[in-house]
């Protein structure tokens, strides 16, 4: 049986960590990615880390025919890892067609890809964001905690995808997916060789903390300290990005071996831990020993208050955790962003 995955947006964040780790596990990699938000040099971050590069193929998801052509090429893919999708909240909010063309286009050319080319096995990035804000009774969330209206149009591409996937899986027996719900990805490679690349301002909170410590922003601003959280910012489950990786392994290596027992099976990622923003602005000072100039602001429309994951299905039925202390996933935040920016010690 053949070991090559297909992990399209895999120049990508959450992606390229993704890659390194199913190479470091003995997997081929291909990888398909416009680079509409991410660029080519990541490969040579991969290839640096792993000793390897994956292969690599310039082409949209949308683009049905050129797509089509890589199942062609690599006729024994295994399974996909489905990353590629659009993924700022605010800018769905103003071009949700392009999201809806993005999200949902692009899992169905993968859908109809993967059947007319016997590829039978998929994992989904999913994210927390099909929760929206959990009552006190489904906190820390479980996979039972009802889908709320989502918030964006991102959010609702996300849900749509799902339903997309379990429509698909209905009509396909053969069809496996797995469905991961992110919680909030933080950090980069301990190599500091990959890492996120923010496009423009950035509208999440690590990046722009890791920004405002290399002085590229004058002044963090915490969104809200009235909240009913003990220190009154908000609360998230900050998942360090290579355990995230990590979990996709460990998808694909289930799925891989048939011991899904679902055919469709989704998994909270997540710590299990919720820390607010000013503990982890406090926490980022403290390990790293940079002051992060902060001001208190209004709140950010559509920001949820607090959630946290349970991952005890994930930890059990995957035999993964997120274990690495906040401490050195923060730091491995800043010295990617001292890496980017030039900064020495
Ligand atoms: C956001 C998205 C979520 C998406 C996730 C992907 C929203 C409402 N949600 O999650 O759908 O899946 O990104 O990573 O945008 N904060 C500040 N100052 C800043 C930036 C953020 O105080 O400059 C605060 C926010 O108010 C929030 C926390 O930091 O309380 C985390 O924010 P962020 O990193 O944007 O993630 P989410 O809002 O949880």
């Amino acid at each position: 049986m053949s070991n090559r995955i297909l992990v399209t947006g895999g120049t990508g964040y959450i992606g390229s960590h993704t890659v390194v780790e199913l190479m470091q596990q003995g997997y081929d990699v291909v990888i398909a990615d416009n680079l509409s938000n991410s660029n080519i040099e990541v490969l040579d971050g991969i290839e640096a880390i792993v000793g390897r590069r994956p292969d690599f193929v310039n082409v949209d998801c949308l683009d049905y025919v050129n797509f089509g052509r890589l199942f062609t090429d690599y006729p024994n893919i295994a399974g996909v890892i489905h990353f590629a999708a659009s993924k700022a909240v605010g800018e769905s909010v103003e071009k949700p067609l392009l999201y809806y063309r993005n999200n949902v286009g692009s899992l169905v050319n993968l859908l109809e890809l993967m059947n007319k080319n016997d590829v039978h096995n998929i994992v989904f990035s999913s994210s927390c964001t099909v929760y929206g804000q959990p009552d006190a009774a489904h906190l820390p969330v479980d996979e039972a905690a009802p889908i709320q209206p989502a918030l964006s149009p991102y959010g609702n591409t996300k849900q749509i995808n799902e339903d997309i996937i379990r429509d698909e899986a209905h009509a396909t027996p053969d069809l496996h997916a797995t469905i991961l719900r992110y919680f909030n990805p933080i950090g980069a490679h301990p190599s500091a060789k990959i890492g996120e690349l923010p496009n423009g301002v950035p509208n999440n909170l690590l990046p722009f903390v890791t920004q405002t410590a290399a002085g590229l922003r004058p002044m963090l601003r915490v969104f809200g300290n009235d909240y009913n959280t003990p220190d009154g910012s908000c609360i998230r489950d900050y998942i360090y990005v290579v355990d995230l990786a990590k979990a996709h392994v460990k998808a694909i290596d289930r799925m891989l071996k048939h011991k899904a027992q679902d055919q469709v099976e989704v998994f909270n990622l997540g710590t299990g831990r919720g820390l607010s923003v000013l503990e982890i602005v406090n926490e980022f000072i403290k390990v790293t020993g940079v002051e992060i100039p902060y001001e208190i602001v209004g709140r950010r429309e559509g920001d949820i208050e607090q959630v946290w994951a349970n991952p005890a299905k994930a930890n059990q039925v995957l035999g993964w955790k997120a274990d690495t202390p906040t401490a050195d996933v923060l730091l491995s935040a800043w010295n990617w962003e001292k890496h980017l920016r030039k900064i020495d010690d």
